[in-house]
């Protein structure tokens, strides 16, 4: 057992990861008509085979009309479970636990990939439902100037949705996945109930902070009928959203979903304007650990913090500092997908290379034992030794 807490195992439930590693959701933008690609494949399993003990896969959409963009992943039909099935089976064979966010985009919904504009997307022939896409919110109410006014829910469909995310949750499980996250940050559809600003309904799902509660506890509970006791389940809350919503909300929302079987609160910020989520200040590295740091402490729950978490130390010292249970390595990941094992090595983790398939893992450990590549600083010593050992043989 290593004596760094980011590299020692950590159970919740029946589950235990290898570390506290973790590959937040990240979209690809990649899936054909909600259905995983050869890419997805590919993504989750470098991430997984670089050694992070949980790969969560990107949000992933309850209903059609959720998807955020042409390329968002789906789930809600049982035949997405099949093709699902192949990613977790790919990550558990690399030694990593497999995880998937639930969402839904709401009024953010139908909208362009980032690298192809910021905003909605405009009418396209090859999009064939283009009308049941309408983007769908708690009020008709748009995120922004440039964005389409979404239809309000009628209260049924409200219902319809909780149950809809029941449904994704029981697909994922039988698809393999050992983590469930649920997306409510960002200013998705979720988020769009918990807040003042997007949310103007008059029954039960609108007005009082309890009611603008309701349709994510709903899917709390939908979810864990679904959701064996054994797994973990997640939410992902914008902590602070810097439009009314912040840390004592957050904190009095997650004793609630704690007490309906939620394990883990992912501690985001922003999402529903297009402010930077900052909180007022400039963004910095580890910019969002107060705010786990406050809904662990605050909720009594465990949490996991994420968001320019780049070094291995500082991903240490932020469990150290007891200010999450768990630490996502978003960008930081798609820049080095050897992430984990990388900062093992750096932090001098014992057997560094032992958390990584043996396909590359035992090559370095090799080469390691000869003293190469344990350090970045041992190159000129090594490069030295290597001369007089070559001048010895001449
Ligand atoms: C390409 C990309 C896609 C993302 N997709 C999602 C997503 O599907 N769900 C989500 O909750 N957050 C998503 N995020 C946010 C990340 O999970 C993470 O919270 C954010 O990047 C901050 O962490 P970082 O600084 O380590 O990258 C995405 C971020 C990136 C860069």
């Amino acid at each position: 057992m290593s004596s760094l807490m980011l590299f020692s195992p950590f159970s919740i439930r029946g589950v235990t990861l290898k570390n506290r590693v973790v590959v937040p959701p990240m979209h690809q933008y990649s899936a054909v008509k909600g259905f995983p690609t050869d890419w997805h494949l590919m993504n989750a399993g470098k991430f997984a085979a670089g050694g992070a003990g949980l790969v969560v896969v990107e949000s992933t959409k309850v209903e059609r009309r959720g998807c955020g963009t042409v390329g968002d992943l789906g789930i809600w039909d049982d035949a997405f479970i099949e093709p699902l099935k192949r990613l977790v089976k790919f990550i558990h064979e690399q030694g990593a636990v497999a995880g998937i966010q639930l969402g839904h985009s709401g009024r953010k919904a139908r909208a362009n990939r980032p690298w192809e504009g910021d905003g909605p997307l405009q009418r396209r022939p090859n999009v064939e439902d283009w009308d049941a896409w309408t983007p769908v919110a708690p009020s008709a109410i748009a995120h922004s100037e440039k964005w389409h006014v979404p239809r309000a829910l009628e209260r049924h469909e409200v219902k319809d949705l909780v149950q809809a995310w029941g449904r994704g949750a029981r697909r994922a499980h039988e698809a393999g996945f050992e983590v469930l996250e649920l997306h409510g940050a960002h200013g998705y559809l979720v988020h769009e109930f918990l807040s003042e600003r997007s949310n103007q309904r008059t029954d039960e799902y609108g007005g009082s902070e309890a009611n603008r509660m309701r349709f994510l506890i709903e899917i709390a509970e939908a979810v864990r009928t679904h959701w064996p006791e054994r797994k973990p389940l997640f939410v992902r809350l914008s902590v602070e959203d810097n439009a009314g919503w912040g840390p004592e909300q957050s904190v009095r929302l997650a004793k609630i979903l704690k007490t309906k079987g939620v394990d883990v609160i992912d501690c985001s910020s922003g999402g529903i304007t297009d402010q930077a989520p900052i909180l007022g200040r400039e963004i910095k590295y580890s910019y969002q650990v107060p705010l786990s740091e406050y809904v662990r402490r605050h909720a009594d729950i465990m949490t996991m913090a994420v968001g320019l978490i780049i070094h291995g130390d500082q991903a240490e010292d932020i469990l150290r500092e007891s200010q999450a249970d768990l630490i996502a390595v978003g960008r930081e990941i798609l820049n080095n997908p050897n992430w984990p094992m990388d900062a093992a090595l750096k932090l001098g983790a014992e057997g560094p290379f032992r958390n990584v398939p043996p396909q590359f893992g035992w090559w370095l450990g090799t080469r390691a034992r000869r003293g190469f590549g344990t350090q970045p600083s041992t190159y000129q010593v090594g490069l030295q030794v290597g001369l007089e050992e070559t001048r010895k043989v001449l």
